[in-house]
């Protein structure tokens, strides 16, 4: 994810960029830049680190002009820095872009350029876009832009500038989002509304394929068969803080409504088009390398450390390799047993957490190859490490984890399935069964999405609870971890997960009238035993909300409410259950008062001991 503005009319356009890329700050802060079309020509100023470092270095020169484009990276090809940082220009310096998306043929398309006499700066997929509209340009920004657009595959918003148009900014959107504010003599271009809100309430919200051509007295519009249109003006009545969170109150519930998308995004590229088995580029672990593996140390903190736990499951059924899973803190300090074939995995949403990224050195120390499952390209843990496997969650602002978890999940199935593949441990139907689970997990988490309502109005009944305990069995256990987190950290409430055998040997003594247990019961070879553990909590006059798979109709005999979750695969149902729990822990929190997005004593990033 990142973010682009672009603005054409009388006034300065460097202030108006950097407002606009401040708004933005939250699709992404890695790197930011502008381009700006001065007397002399466009000028680029770009550079890593914060918009506030941009600020800096425009506070002591800034380019004058009042037509512009800029942007706030999210890294997705090549590591955040000053050169990888967007606009990109062509050779000639003629052309300037700003781009949010991912272009995916943009090796071929580099080649092909390269081939033809152009010169690349960049790592980035971005930088093929200004070469090629070099390559189409015949005197028109529209009609170059309109073919660059037939050559490339992908998502994408873009904000293009011409040195010899100095009057026009043309911007064009696929699978990434993109409006246009509509001003006095003036007018703008934004990946969100939060933007422009300052200029203009009246806007275009673009559709997928439609181009723009903005000047600063007219905006047209054309579709993908380059017909002008008449678009709708959408007045916008919210205000800045709401637009920034897309319309929700907060950002946690925006991003657990992001899942769908964030683990479309996980999955993308990864899964043959025929089910038959993951593909993980990244990995380029040979053969031997894998088969060398004689254990696996996960190690993380927080939520990261429960999405560990399901890897655990998940690695040790699918590929038959011994895990063993340790909280960093634990880890860096209690000599593990740990040599060269020995493949650790750290787990980082911010790939900076302090421990994390001691254990990840710790481990390198004694021999070990590091494998880093991060969401944030360039950090700390994917630098060290041997291998990255991004989760493309995309920036994730509340301290509350949410697509950060569900998207470490998913690589953990990917990386199961890797090795077990490498390993030869699953028959090919095998494989196909959990690939195919995988592909269904996005529309799966729409579907609970769906009830939204259900669960916030019995939750309700609930939020006064002082104590909350979560039991399953197997990677259920493992889930029910993750929703007592949630639930104690933005509510407040005291929560604790058991394995629910376990509860009777100490526990049980806890269970009374006005506790409140949330049951996961969606593994099936343990579904007999999990009843038989609600009916021990039910005879102590708990209330129990049991979560289990569409069809099983018994579970709600013995519970309160049922919330029911598509049915899937035993080791995928993570990826389900989880979901329920975090609308429980969101709208308990809201229902108590609580400060859903900034909960008290915690910050987002622990880079401390
Ligand atoms: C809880 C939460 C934390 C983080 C933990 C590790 O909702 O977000 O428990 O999971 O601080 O952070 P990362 O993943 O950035 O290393």
């Amino acid at each position: 994810m990142c973010g682009i503005v672009g603005y054409i009319g009388s006034k300065p356009v460097v202030p108006i960029l950097l407002d606009g890329l401040a708004k933005l700050e939250y699709r992404g802060y890695d790197s930011a830049g502008i381009a700006v079309l001065t007397e002399t020509g466009i000028e680029v100023e770009k550079s890593v680190g914060k918009l506030a470092v941009l600020a800096e270095k425009l506070a002591h020169h800034a380019p004058q002009g009042t037509l512009g484009i800029g942007h706030t990276r999210w890294a997705t090809h090549g590591r955040p820095s000053d050169i990888n940082s967007h606009p990109h220009t062509d050779c000639a310096e003629k052309f300037a872009v700003v781009h949010n998306g991912i272009i995916e043929n943009f090796q071929k398309l580099k080649e092909w350029l390269a081939a033809n006499g152009h010169t690349f700066r960049s790592e980035t997929d971005t930088e093929v876009l200004p070469h090629l509209v070099e390559h189409f340009y015949q005197g028109d920004l529209l009609a170059a832009v309109r073919e660059v657009v037939k050559h490339i595959e992908g998502s994408y918003a873009l904000g293009i500038i011409c040195q010899d148009e100095p009057d026009k900014i043309v911007a064009v959107r696929k699978d990434s989002p993109l409006v246009v504010g509509l001003g006095q003599g003036e007018n703008f271009i934004a990946s969100d509304i939060p933007a422009i809100l300052s200029h203009t309430r009246d806007t275009y919200i673009l559709n997928d394929g439609e181009m723009v051509l903005l000047t600063a007295n007219e905006v047209k519009v054309f579709d993908q068969q380059g017909q002008e249109i008449n678009k709708e003006v959408f007045r916008v009545h919210w205000d800045v803080e709401a637009a920034e969170k897309g319309g929700y109150p907060h950002f946690m519930l925006k991003e657990i409504h992001e899942q769908p998308k964030a683990l479309r995004d996980t999955l993308s590229g990864r899964l043959a088009t025929d089910n038959s088995r993951v593909l993980l580029e990244e990995l380029q672990m040979t053969p031997e390398e894998v088969k060398q593996i004689k254990k696996i140390f996960i190690t993380a903190c927080g939520t990261a450390y429960h999405a560990g736990i399901v890897g655990k499951y998940v690695i040790e059924d699918l590929a038959r390799i011994p895990v063993e899973v340790d909280i960093a803190s634990e880890f860096r300090y209690r000599n593990p047993i740990i040599d060269q074939d020995t493949l650790v995995v750290v787990i980082s949403q911010s790939g900076e957490t302090a421990d994390t990224l001691a254990a990840l050195r710790e481990a390198k120390n004694r021999g070990a190859r590091v494998l880093a499952v991060t969401n944030v390209v360039g950090s700390s843990v994917a630098r060290e490490a041997n291998w990255v496997i991004y989760t493309w969650a995309g920036p994730e602002i509340a301290v509350a984890s949410t697509k950060a978890y569900t998207t470490q999940l998913v690589v953990m199935y990917l990386l199961g399935l890797y090795l077990a593949q490498q390993r030869g441990t699953l028959t090919q139907e095998q494989i196909r069964e959990v690939v195919t689970a995988l592909r269904e997990l996005p529309a799966q988490v729409e579907a609970i999405l769906g009830r939204e309502e259900e669960i916030k109005g019995f939750v309700q009944k609930y939020a006064h609870c002082e104590d909350v305990f979560f039991l399953g069995r197997s990677i259920d256990y493992a889930v029910a971890m993750e929703g007592s987190l949630k639930l104690k950290e933005i509510s407040y409430i005291h929560a604790e997960a058991y394995a629910a055998g376990e509860l009777k040997h100490g526990t049980l003594a806890l269970i009374v009238e006005g506790i409140l247990v949330l049951a996961l019961a969606t593994q099936m070879d343990v579904f007999d035993k999990m009843v038989s553990n609600i009916k021990e909590v039910k005879a102590r006059d708990a209330s129990v909300v049991g979560i289990t798979f569409e069809g099983e109709e018994e579970l709600a005999k013995s519970v309160d409410e049922v919330i029911y979750i598509p049915r899937t695969h035993k080791l995928t149902s993570a990826v389900l259950t989880v979901v329920p729990l975090q609308l429980i822990a969101y709208y308990v929190a809201v229902a108590r008062g609580c400060d859903v997005d900034k909960p008290r004593n915690l910050a987002k990033s622990v880079t401390v001991e």
